[in-house]
């Protein structure tokens, strides 16, 4: 039998978020069905943050209602705090993501505020998605550089995934935010971090800036990680991030896991559709 390994699609969060043009939630929408079409389990389809801090994603909830929902498929959304978790919920996202930096500097630029208080403003988020029933993720940003701290010891990130294993997340994604770790970086750190929590409960989530991605995914594949976060088109970047590029493509993971011998239970057609359909929203001509 075949190994499985999945990838968990950003695309239409974080892929878009970082887009100059205004993106109407029509075309947002029609990349989700596109992607609902395309065998992926999970999809980020949202963000519920300050439309101040991130306008791209302002339009969360007319993007939840407008989607043409798949069976099986699970409809992710990122919350920063009560507020954003209670709109996510009321827009019917099946599952939202807490999310934590593992250095100061992007913490302040990401949440404004420290490593401790995003913490503490998550406990609400936690306790309200556990009476719900509402599956939450967590992330952790700069697992092995910060754009403002440099590079960021394993044991920092080791210490933010056992206080998000700690509120019960089921999954912890870990994300080279700025896409500048080597693969000899990211082997130290999941050392740390696999201390913490098992490599059924990770995901690796690479940006593909110094074009080290596919590499990370093998490292992590080693240490046996069988999920991964990426964005078709290669899209995204985070506007707190400076330097951050895309997401690693879900088309060239999707390549990379099948080589590899991984089943994905995604279709290449319809990855591949989606792919130029973010292409066409960044260059502004979608259909
Ligand atoms: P703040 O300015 O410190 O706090 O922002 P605030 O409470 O004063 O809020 C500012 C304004 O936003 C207020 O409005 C709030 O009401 C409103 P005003 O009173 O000025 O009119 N507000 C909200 N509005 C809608 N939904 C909400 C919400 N909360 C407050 N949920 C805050 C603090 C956390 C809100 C802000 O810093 C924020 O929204 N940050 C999110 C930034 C973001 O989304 N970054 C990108 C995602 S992270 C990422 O991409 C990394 C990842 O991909 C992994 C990786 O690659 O590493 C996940
Ligand atoms: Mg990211």
């Amino acid at each position: 039998m075949s190994a499985r390994a999945e990838i968990f699609e950003v695309g239409p969060r974080d892929g878009l978020q970082n887009e100059r043009r205004m993106i109407p939630a029509a075309e947002k929408i029609a990349l989700v069905d596109a992607l609902s079409r395309a065998g992926f389990r999970r999809i980020e389809v949202a963000s519920f943050v300050s439309p101040k801090w991130v306008p791209q994603m302002a339009d969360g909830a007319e993007v939840l209602a407008g989607i043409e929902r798949a069976p099986g498929v699970r409809y992710a959304a990122l919350t920063p705090n009560l507020r954003g978790y209670e709109g996510a919920r009321a827009a019917g996202a099946d599952e939202v993501a807490i999310f934590a930096s593992a250095s100061e500097g992007f913490s302040k630029a990401n949440l404004n505020a420290t490593i401790a208080e995003s913490l503490a403003r998550f406990d609400p988020v936690v306790a309200a998605a556990r009476a719900d029933g509402m599956p939450v993720r967590g992330y952790v940003s700069c697992v092995t550089d910060c754009p403002f701290d440099g590079v960021v010891p394993p044991a920092d990130v080791a210490r933010v995934v056992a206080a998000l294993r700690d509120f019960g997340c089921y999954e912890i994604s870990l994300g080279d935010t700025i896409g500048r770790g080597t693969p000899e970086a990211v082997d130290a750190m999941l050392d740390a971090v696999l201390e913490e929590v098992p490599a059924d409960r990770l995901a690796g989530h690479f940006h593909d800036t110094a074009g080290r991605a596919l590499g990370n995914v093998d490292v992590a594949l080693a240490r046996g990680l069988r999920v991964f976060d990426a964005a078709v088109g290669g899209l995204g970047g985070c506007p707190y991030a400076p330097g951050a590029a895309g997401n690693v493509a879900t088309e060239a993971v999707l390549a990379h896991l099948e080589a590899r011998g991984f089943v994905t239970g995604l279709d290449p057609e319809a990855v591949a559709k989606a792919g130029r359909m973010a292409q066409a929203m960044r260059r502004g001509d979608a259909a």
